[in-house]
């Protein structure tokens, strides 16, 4: 039988999301003000898809835009700390400055394995900025160095995250109901 999934409680409202997504930005475009490399803005599909809109509408600066696709091996719900490139980046990430993109860390496996591989390329600099943080979930230790909201270990929806595929269009975040 097909699972019934809907909408719960709204747990960060558009309004929120969007005042703390003026806050990170302004806190990047300080990080990175003096600079000299080249930025690229490195998303991770398909979770990071409305904030990394969001996130690259407000930086300022030349910035290149990129996407890698990535999934843990196995095919439960709990990642399993080996990552698998679907989709790798195609720009040549020698001597930039690489900003990971990614919806949320949980376990932290994901990030942690990433952004090992990506400081193989030679970049000026890796770092990460999440829209979300599960801190009760790591298996490894783990923090990005910009985080938008730390929430409680819930499975939640929208602003680009799915349950099954579903709901990444919500222009909130929500708590999932999973009936049946
Ligand atoms: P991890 O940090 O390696 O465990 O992987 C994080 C990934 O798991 C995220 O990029 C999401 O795709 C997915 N994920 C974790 N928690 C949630 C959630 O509550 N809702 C939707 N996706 C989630
Ligand atoms: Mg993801």
């Amino acid at each position: 039988m097909t699972k019934k999934m809907k909408i719960g409680d709204i747990i960060i409202s558009n309004e929120e999301l969007t005042n703390r997504i003026d806050e990170l930005a302004d806190q990047i475009n300080n990080d990175y003000k003096d600079s000299n490399a080249e930025m690229v803005l490195l998303g991770i599909l398909k979770g990071c898809f409305v904030f990394m809109s969001d996130i690259s509408r407000r930086l300022k600066g030349d910035i290149i835009v990129d996407f890698m696709q990535v999934s843990s091996y196995g095919n439960g719900t709990e990642s399993t700390g080996n990552i698998k490139i679907i989709k790798d980046t195609s720009i040549n990430l020698e001597g930039k400055d690489v900003l990971i993109i990614e919806d949320i860390v949980d376990s932290g496996n994901t990030l942690s394995k990433l952004t090992k591989i990506l400081e193989g390329k030679n970049p000026k600099s890796v770092r990460v900025c999440a829209l979300l943080s599960k801190p009760s979930r790591r298996q490894v230790e783990f923090e990005a160095d910009y985080t938008g909201f730390e929430i409680p270990d819930k499975f939640i929806i929208g602003y680009g995250l799915d349950c099954d595929e579903k709901f990444r269009e919500l222009p909130y975040i929500a708590e999932v109901i999973i009936e049946g």
